[in-house]
């Protein structure tokens, strides 16, 4: 049995990714921003990647409570589709708070609560994937989505000769909330569970093989 951190987990991948978890056995800290959020069988974290104060306070708690962690899922995102033409400021940090800074600063406050060569997983996406075809409207999510793809080599980098292991898989569409809010009607070829399957399964066993790594996930032609 393993203990696991996810983020993002009230819904979509998240939430399928810490109920497979569980079923398969495993020990989760499930996180969202949603205080009144119950998952059956996790512990439950109540934390906003845009606050600091929220993070440490979370962190604190881990280490109150003594927890470690084997394997930190970071899966929480954020995405507005908008055409880059009415782009504001506050749009391009939004997306990067949540999807690449609050990562990094939710990663940072775990640092003192890994175990010994810890997977620390991120969730990017086809669109942060260098080459791989681009959408219309995605311009400040999918550019927040390539620096999480790059700090993952980053960390790897800097924190791999201490023993930790960071990846970052890269999805291609799933039919969650998230993608049905962007793209009305669109109809994407992956179902959450599959997709948290892969995940989770990644996450318990993928840095047995992978370090340091930007991987595509997808049915269609990642170029
Ligand atoms: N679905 C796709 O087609 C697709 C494709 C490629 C990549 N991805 C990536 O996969 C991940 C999961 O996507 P999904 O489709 O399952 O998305 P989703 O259904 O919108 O779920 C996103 C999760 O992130 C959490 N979140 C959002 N803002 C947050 C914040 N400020 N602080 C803490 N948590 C926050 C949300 O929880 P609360 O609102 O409760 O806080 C929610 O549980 C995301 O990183 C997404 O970018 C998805």
């Amino acid at each position: 049995m393993k203990q696991f951190v996810v983020t993002g987990c009230s819904r979509g991948i998240g939430r399928a990714t810490v109920e497979y978890l569980l079923a398969a056995g495993h020990q989760v800290h499930a996180l969202s921003r949603n205080k009144d959020l119950q998952i059956p069988g996790a512990t439950m974290h109540a934390v906003d990647l845009r606050s600091d104060d929220s993070i440490k306070a979370w962190a604190r708690s881990m280490e109150s409570s003594g927890s470690v962690i084997d394997a930190l899922i970071n899966n929480a995102g954020t995405l507005v589709n908008k055409p880059f033409v009415s782009m504001e400021r506050s749009d391009f940090h939004d997306m990067a708070d949540v999807n690449w800074a609050g990562t990094a600063m939710l990663t940072q406050a775990a640092l003192p609560l890994f175990s010994k060569k810890a997977h620390i997983l991120n969730i990017s996406s086809m669109g942060g994937y260098q080459g791989a075809s681009k959408f219309p409207g995605l311009s400040a999510y999918a550019s927040s989505k390539g620096a999480l793809s790059i700090l993952t080599e980053c960390l790897q980098a800097e924190l791999g000769p201490k023993g930790l292991i960071f990846n970052a898989l890269c999805l291609g569409a799933v039919q969650t909330d998230m993608l049905a809010e962007a793209f009305p009607g669109l109809q994407a070829p992956v179902q959450p569970a599959t997709m948290a399957q892969y995940v989770a399964e990644f996450a318990l066993h993928g840095h047995l093989l992978h370090a340091g790594q930007v991987i595509p996930v997808t049915l269609g032609d990642p170029e």
